[in-house]
């Protein structure tokens, strides 16, 4: 066992690209950390921070995971695991290859401590380590991050505090990021917050959506509430409808021992198309501060009417084409059951109880292996009021959607009604559309960039508190008991690479609406189908 302590100072070209404000010194302790998210997410995060200019030269790193890692090894896995993302560049992070200043800078600063985290033993030599650390860098922020499965964050905090790790004293501070799932429930997740409360308090709690992370996701809050022209129309007197759509390319891949006990109802819903559903329909916060924001959220939750087990089709993935290519079924993947009821596939109506959106449907739907990856969020507004246009009556004008794109190509579109030219009054659905790229340079990030250094700077603004993860799962839950209570009828019931079962349909069909088709490009969105 090493420690890296190194302070050289951040290379030139780290420097130069500074523009914002630099996270304090601390110490990240990442639990797991010789497993998959931290070789592709936190890690190449960590790079991105760097050379952004925002960690501190007495920012150092621990990776704690069981195995027979030690700490050059480690920094060998990690490059290398750099390099191959670098190279592919399909993939979150994208580069044109590794800047080997900042790399060394930052292996500098690794030490790996191997040892089974279940067991008291690794804690004392962790406490060790980070005292040595303090003492160097004279002060002792730690922040614990449980990158692992989630059984074991219960167990890990708990050998926290009984080491003493989480004890914050002299302005030091000490905080945990919680991964994702919190929890498979309303009761699990209400059991993991009242253990880990018994231990840390709130404040030093960060459970992670990684949805926060997305750029798009966050200029949501930003259309919303920076602009004059949306808030007046974002109502029930104007909006007939949301639509919410995060759909997936991928199966379950090497995930099915997972995905099989958890399913797409609780794997997107109460957690990332929550998220999106609240940056959409909250209240406006009096302030940005976490808890305002939070409370907002937890506000939004809690008005969800308790979801219908009728408004909620789920769907499982037979055999079919993805972009091109043949796909087996969901029952014929690795680890999963071959009679497995599991859904992989999502969609649902929810209705808001307040004032704004009364009588205002939320529709909502996730799958893999759907026909285009597509992440995105349409408000439909109401048609014109009457028919002006003897020739085109009212229901058949285009229709008005604002479309927010949050993945891939992040952007928007409105999609309203023109004249066709000619001497006939002819109308025709057209689009204004808005892509970043085509403003602003594309930003090199693996979307837990700002989701790490917040939690340096200690803003949890973008993070969940115990009674929002508690709300979401509150709304989700008489779902759960009924499906506990009823198996699914006909699984497989949508062929991969299609748009998902026909009953998704059926479902806005009832209300007199229709799904946009997934991928469609934005001046196709208008025009009724
Ligand atoms: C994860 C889910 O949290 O989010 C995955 O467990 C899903 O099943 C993923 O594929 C989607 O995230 P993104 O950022 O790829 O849209």
């Amino acid at each position: 066992m090493t420690s890296a302590t190194s302070t050289a100072p951040a290379p030139a070209a780290t420097a130069a690209r500074a523009s914002g404000r630099q996270a304090p010194p601390a110490t990240l302790v990442i639990f797991g950390g010789a497993g998959d998210l931290t070789k592709r997410l936190v890690v190449p995060a960590l790079y991105n921070l760097l050379r952004a200019g925002r960690l501190a030269d007495d920012f150092l790193i621990v990776g704690v995971g069981r195995g027979d890692t030690d700490t050059q090894s480690w920094r060998h896995d990690l490059r290398q695991m750099m390099q191959s993302l670098a190279a592919d560049g399909s993939g979150e992070f994208r580069a044109d290859g590794i800047d080997e200043d900042a790399w060394n800078w930052l292996a500098r600063r690794m030490t790996f401590l191997s040892g089974d985290f279940t067991q008291p033993e690794i804690y004392s030599r962790l406490k060790a380590l980070l005292a040595e650390q303090s003492t160097k860098r004279g002060n002792g922020n730690v922040l614990f991050y449980l990158a692992v499965a989630d059984k074991f964050f219960g167990a890990i905090i708990e050998h926290l505090g009984r080491a003493q790790l989480t004890r914050q004293t002299n302005g030091d501070w000490r905080r945990v990021i919680i991964e994702k799932p919190f929890g498979h429930d309303l009761a699990s997740a209400r059991a993991l917050n009242a253990q880990i409360l018994r231990i840390l308090t709130e404040d030093q709690i960060y459970r992670i959506d990684h949805f926060l992370g997305k750029e798009s996701v966050q200029n949501i809050l930003v259309l919303r509430f920076a602009n004059g022209i949306f808030e007046p129309l974002w109502n029930r007197d104007h909006i007939s409808h949301v639509q919410m759509t995060a759909a997936e390319t991928v199966g379950v891949e090497t995930r099915g021992r997972f995905y099989d006990g958890t399913g797409a109802l609780r794997d997107m819903v109460p957690n990332h198309l929550f998220q999106l559903l609240a940056m959409i329909a909250m209240e406006p916060p009096v302030s940005f501060n976490a808890d305002d924001v939070r409370a907002k959220k937890t506000e939004l939750f809690s008005a969800i009417h308790p979801i219908s087990p009728d408004d909620v089709v789920r769907g499982q993935y037979a055999a079919g084409t993805v972009l091109g290519k043949p796909v087996r079924g969901y029952r014929q993947e690795p680890a999963v059951a071959p009679s497995s009821a599991t859904e992989t596939y999502v969609a649902l109506k929810l209705a808001i109880d307040n004032w704004r959106w009364a009588r205002v449907p939320f529709y909502l739907r996730t799958g893999k292996y759907l026909a285009a990856r597509t992440t995105e969020v349409a408000i439909h507004f109401r048609q014109a009021p009457y028919a002006l246009f003897r020739e085109t009556p009212v229901e058949r004008l285009p229709r008005n959607i604002l479309t927010l794109r949050i993945q891939p190509d992040e952007g928007l579109s409105v999609s309203f009604s023109a004249k066709r030219p000619g001497q006939d009054i002819e109308i025709d659905g057209v689009a204004m559309d808005f892509s970043y790229s085509d403003y602003f340079e594309p930003l090199t990030t693996v979307g837990y960039e700002t989701l790490i250094y917040d939690c340096l700077i200690g803003d949890a603004m973008l993070f969940q508190r115990a009674d929002t993860v508690e709300a979401a799962w509150c709304a989700v839950q008489p779902v759960l008991d009924a499906w506990a209570a009823r198996p699914p009828g006909e699984f497989p019931n949508y062929a991969a690479g299609s748009s998902g079962p026909d009953a998704a349909d059926r479902l806005l069909a009832r209300d007199g609406y229709a799904w946009l088709p997934i991928g469609a490009a934005p001046a196709r969105r208008g025009h009724r189908r």
